[in-house]
């Protein structure tokens, strides 16, 4: 056998779960220019009657985004939703304090479940739980998905709304543990205050969903115990814990940035442990799931944004968060999303934070086009073709040390069966940065099941990125990379590579 190797091997019966397809959800937060300039622009070239920008529509369409995260983010945290529904001329503009903004509310919860629909997209509502509580929670709730009849849902039928949204999925808040956050709170205060504001909502209408904060990230000095005290506290009455997580690369050490979805498989494996911890100390029956809603390279554009938060004067829809993605961060994008569908079983629902401008795979110029960072191909791949049921791949590879992680497997991969289709997709990233590996796949288990495709993304240069001119960094189809010998699918991995190795039955 090669010095460098990996091995998978798929079978029907190796099932992990069938995916939830709100895995491949996003975020959009009124935050630098996500909204204004970024869904909504009245009066660019590309603007409906509405105001919202067809190519950037288009290019959401493409990816097929199941569910959109929305209005924060720390933004939440500050946000009076009723200054943003009712005649936009009378909106009142406010000093927005998570990023130092001003907010002119033309666009809100009406605006926005509007620009969903033309998405294809569902809503996954936010509630303020920092400045305010339980009434406005309430309020919105009623607003949004109660049919009439009633304060607030009378109020959005002469807004012109007369069907409800029916917004099934609800986050109580948003990083709560953080200082940074707008009414931070201790685990405790918070998971009292979820726990109530859950009980409450869940009258209004018991059908939704709804998630608890965990952890803003790992580095918390209160984590994983922020999670046991507000499942202590909210377990009965919420059905999702959130995890946060960002990597980078400012020491530029590539190898050692590759490995970082290991910290994230780590991590989605301490949170599971944490909640049936507390599963086990309430005799409970149910299990909470994860939202992973919020996840993503994020790292190049700190410096500047820290200056910028500090020295410029409030102003509508700054540049900020736009960092300018590479080759290398696509690499570790596809790696997370891997890492998502391999726990597909306990983490039912993640966000890519975030779709437009900021922290985002498409891009829009202000007098210019829409364009896709690196990130949106492994996204695309992973959102189109990763329908159906994980498999556990039995992955056996060769492995490396980095600088923080060991035993890093040269090859990561997971495989996914869409069995209506009868296809499977077999998404491997190679990380070693200088050799090739070939992929052997064994599909004993799936006879029948031939070669369709096997698209590639790969560069030489790790910090190449793309531009409103110039698709440096985009897939290709791959034709001299794959040899069948027997049930064995051979599949040659160039350095540094996502792969995503189609099949479907001859
Ligand atoms: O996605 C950007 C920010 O990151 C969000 O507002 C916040 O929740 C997180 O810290």
């Amino acid at each position: 056998m090669d010095r460098k190797f990996a091995r998978i091997t798929l079978d029907p019966d190796f099932q992990i779960s069938r995916i939830d397809k709100r895995i491949y959800g996003s975020f959009v937060e009124h935050l630098g220019r996500a909204v204004y300039g970024g869904v909504y622009q009245p009066g660019h070239p590309s603007a409906d009657e509405e105001g919202f920008r067809k190519d950037v529509l288009d290019l959401v369409r493409e990816i097929g985004v199941p569910i959109v995260r929305y209005p924060g983010g720390n933004f939440v945290s500050n946000y009076f939703w009723e200054d943003g529904v009712g005649p936009v001329a009378e909106r009142p503009r406010r000093l927005e304090l998570a990023w130092r903004s001003t907010e002119t509310n033309e666009v809100g919860v009406n605006e926005f479940a509007r620009w969903a629909k033309k998405a294809g997209t569902d809503l996954m509502m936010a509630v303020n739980l920092g400045t305010r509580g339980i009434d406005a929670a309430c309020n919105l709730l009623e607003y949004c998905n109660h049919p009439s009849g009633t304060k607030y849902s009378d109020m959005r039928v002469a807004h012109g709304v007369k069907e409800p949204h029916n917004i099934k999925t609800w986050c109580l808040g948003n990083e709560m543990d953080g200082p940074w956050q707008v009414g931070h709170k201790t685990a405790r205060e918070y998971g009292r205050l979820a726990d109530e504001t859950a009980k409450a909502l869940r009258q209004i209408d018991p059908s939704i969903e709804l998630v608890a904060c965990g952890s803003s990230n790992t580095g918390m000095p209160s984590y994983p115990q922020w999670e046991a005290s507000v499942l202590e506290e909210a377990y009965d009455s919420v059905d999702y814990i959130s995890l946060h997580t960002y990597y980078g690369n400012p020491d530029n050490d590539t190898r050692n940035f590759l490995a970082r979805s290991d910290d994230m498989d780590y991590f989605i494996r301490t949170v599971t442990s944490t909640c049936d911890f507390v599963k086990a100390k309430k005799r409970a029956k149910k299990n909470i799931m994860l939202s992973f809603d919020e996840w993503n390279v994020w790292f190049h554009s700190n410096e500047s944004d820290n200056d910028a938060m500090a020295n410029r004067p409030w102003s509508v829809a700054p540049h900020l968060l736009e960092d300018r993605y590479t080759f290398e961060d696509a690499l570790l994008v596809g790696l997370m999303l891997i890492t998502l569908m391999k726990h597909s079983d306990r983490v039912r629902m993640a966000c890519l934070a975030q779709l437009v401008n900021v922290i985002a795979p498409i891009m829009t110029e202000e007098n210019g086009p829409a364009w896709k960072q690196t990130i949106y191909y492994p996204y695309l791949h992973a959102s189109k073709y990763g329908r159906g049921i994980a498999l556990n791949p039995a992955l056996r590879s060769s492995r490396h040390d980095t600088k923080d992680f060991s035993g890093v497997t040269d090859v990561e991969s997971v495989a996914v069966w869409n069995d209506e289709k009868e296809e499977i997709t077999v998404f491997a990233v190679n990380r070693d940065l200088e050799e090739s590996i070939v992929l052997e796949t064994d599909l004993r288990g799936f006879p029948g099941y031939v070669l369709q495709e096997h698209i590639v993304l790969e560069h030489e240069e790790f910090k190449a990125a793309n531009s409103p001119a110039a698709q440096a960094v985009s897939p290709k189809i791959a034709t001299d990379r794959d040899q069948r010998e027997g049930d064995i699918l051979k599949s040659r991995l160039s350095p540094a590579s996502w792969n995503v190795i189609r099949l479907g039955k001859a």
